[in-house]
Formats: C-alpha cells, structure tokens, sequence
C-alpha cells in the first residue's frame, strides 16, 4: 500500500476537536499524528485555509494520504515523517496555537493485512508505524524474554492471562520462531482457556495485539514527558487536544495534564511552595468528552475514544 491507496479513516470526534482547539485565521497549529489529514482539513476548511498548519507521522504511507488530502491548502501545509516526541527538534523554535494528538493507529494501518496490525488477517507480524526503523513485532516476541513479555501485556492492555500467554510464546518460538499475525493468534488461542472467555471481551487475542503493538512502537513510556514538551511549545492560552482509545492511554493522558496543572512536590502540610514548580496548564472544564449517540452509530472505532484538552495558562 506504499501509494496510500484507498486510505480511509474517519476522523473521530471531530466536531469536538474543532470546539476545543477554536481555530482562527491566521493561527499556527500542530497535528501531531496527522494520518490521513481528516483532522487538519477539518481544521483548515473551519478558517478557509487561512492558517498555518504543521504535521507530523511516523508512518511514510500516512504522510503522502495526508499530502493528497490537504493539497487543497499545500501552501498552509508543512508535512514531516518523525515522531511527536521528537516535535521540539523538528519544529524548533515554533509556537502553536493549538497541538492535536489523535493517538494509536488508523483505521487504514488496521485494515492493510500486510502491516500486521490485525488478528483477523494472516500477513507478516510487523506493527510498526515507522516501517523504516526499530524491530517488528515478530522480532520483539522471538527475543524478548518472559518476564518483560508478561510485563508488557499486563501494563499496556490489562491483560489477565499475560503470564501464560508470555510462557506459551516462549514455548511456541522455541520450536519455531513467530512469524505472522496468526502465530500469535494461535499462541493465545491456546494460551486462554476457551471456557473462561466472555463475549463482550472481543477477540481473545485483542488484548494482546494492543500490548505488542504498544511495546513494538514505544508508545507509553515517552508520552508524559512529550505532552509536557508539547505544552511548551504552546503559545500562552494555547491548547494541546488528546485523543485516546483505550483506559491505559487515557489514564496515562490524565496523568500528565494533572501533574502539569499541579506540579508542586512540597509536602501537603508545608506552608509555603519551596520546591518552586509552578502550574503550566488549566484544565478546560467539560473534558474528557466523548462521541455522542450518532457519531458511535456512524463509527464503530469511535465506541473507545475520549478527547482531553488542557490550556497553557498565561502567565506562569
Ligand atoms: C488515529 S490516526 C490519526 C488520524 C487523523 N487524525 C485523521 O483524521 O486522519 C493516528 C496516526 O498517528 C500516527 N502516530 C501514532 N503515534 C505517533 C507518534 N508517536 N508520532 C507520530 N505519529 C504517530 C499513526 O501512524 C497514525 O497515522
């Protein structure tokens, strides 16, 4: 899918990211995981091409779906691969508006079987946004050792049988060595006791592909210290938009936002401030919002997601 054909994605909760971020011309914003452009063209068609817009994905073939949808504004648009961690370095010295993170995957990187995102397809078990860099998520599982592996499903998708899944892949790749989606698949399948599966839980293995593709592509651990980089490069009064898609993205979210509105570390009984950090960010109220009624009937990825929103404050 190199030439991005067919990329479709919805762009969720976009009415609300438009409320939140309240565009203007002549504005200067940041799209951090810009995927197929359906945020920024919602963001540009709202103040008629009339501000600056800078993108980022780590995914190439989101990047040139992106270039296609946004061409309409080519001239308001400056479009790079990297990562958002890395904005500060890529953008330095530019000071945004309004920053949106639209995080995890795509629907398009969901449904091309070949980027190995899917259990439902059989495809090589790759799960990296960034196919120019890092290991797959066949590479992790043939050498990651146990213990991180049982670490990884619990942290990053609450995952209840992450022992014996991570002991049956150690298992299965000693004999041999994981390949494709459906190896893992299989591992789970025999790793969850058929009786002890609930309906509502979805595909046994779901779970698990979340936590790999998490650990495959770094995801969580760095993403405190990128929304603090992020609010930085706000503009006072300036707004940094979050959506997530699952509890533990949007637990760790949450976090950041109420460590950066209230950073002080003195002791609760001290009677002055002596540690000197002072608040970044206000939390707008109204937030976490989530789709509403007709939103979820029209898209079915949306069920999970929720939109944070936090301000940098004016003088700090
Ligand atoms: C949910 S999609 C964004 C869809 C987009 N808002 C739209 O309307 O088309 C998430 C995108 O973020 C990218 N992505 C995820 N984590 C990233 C990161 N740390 N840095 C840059 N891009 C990232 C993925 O490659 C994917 O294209």
């Amino acid at each position: 899918m190199s030439e991005a054909k067919g990329f479709h994605h919805i762009p969720v909760l976009r009415d609300e990211v438009l409320s939140a971020l309240q565009p203007v011309p002549g504005g200067v914003y940041l799209d951090g995981t810009v995927g197929g452009g359906g945020h920024a063209a919602a963001l540009l068609d709202a103040v008629h091409g009339e501000a600056k817009l800078y993108a980022l994905d780590r995914d190439q073939d989101a990047l040139t779906a992106a270039g296609k949808r946004l061409a309409p504004w080519s001239g308001a648009v400056t479009l790079r691969h990297g990562n958002f961690h890395d904005a500060m370095d890529i953008y330095p010295g530019l000071l945004f508006d309004g920053i949106l993170l639209d995080l995890g995957v795509s629907s398009w990187q969901l449904d091309a079987a070949e980027r190995g995102f899917s259990y439902h397809e059989d495809a090589p078990l790759d799960m990296r946004m960034d196919q120019s860099s890092g290991i797959t998520a066949a590479e992790w599982l043939n050498t990651t050792d146990e213990k991180t592996i049982t670490q990884a499903l619990y942290d990053y998708a609450d995952e209840r049988w992450a022992a014996r899944i991570a002991k049956l892949i150690v298992e299965m790749r000693a004999e041999t060595p994981f390949a494709t989606t459906q190896d893992l698949v299989r591992a789970v399948d025999r790793a969850i006791p058929k009786a002890v599966r609930r309906k509502d839980e979805g595909h046994p293995a779901r779970r698990t592909f979340q936590a790999v593709r998490i650990a495959v592509n770094d995801e969580l651990p760095p993403l405190k210290q990128a929304l603090e980089d992020l609010v930085l490069m706000l503009k006072p009064g300036g707004r940094l938009c979050v959506i997530t898609f699952h509890s533990i993205e949007d637990r760790a979210v949450k976090q950041a936002f109420a460590k950066m509105k209230n950073p002080c570390e003195c002791p609760v009984n001290a009677p002055i401030c002596v540690c000197g950090k002072k608040p970044l960010v206000s939390l707008p109220k109204g937030y976490p919002k989530a789709p509403g009624e007709a939103e979820l009937q029209a898209n079915f990825r949306a069920r999970s997601a929720k939109l944070r929103c936090a301000q940098r404050l004016q003088d700090e």
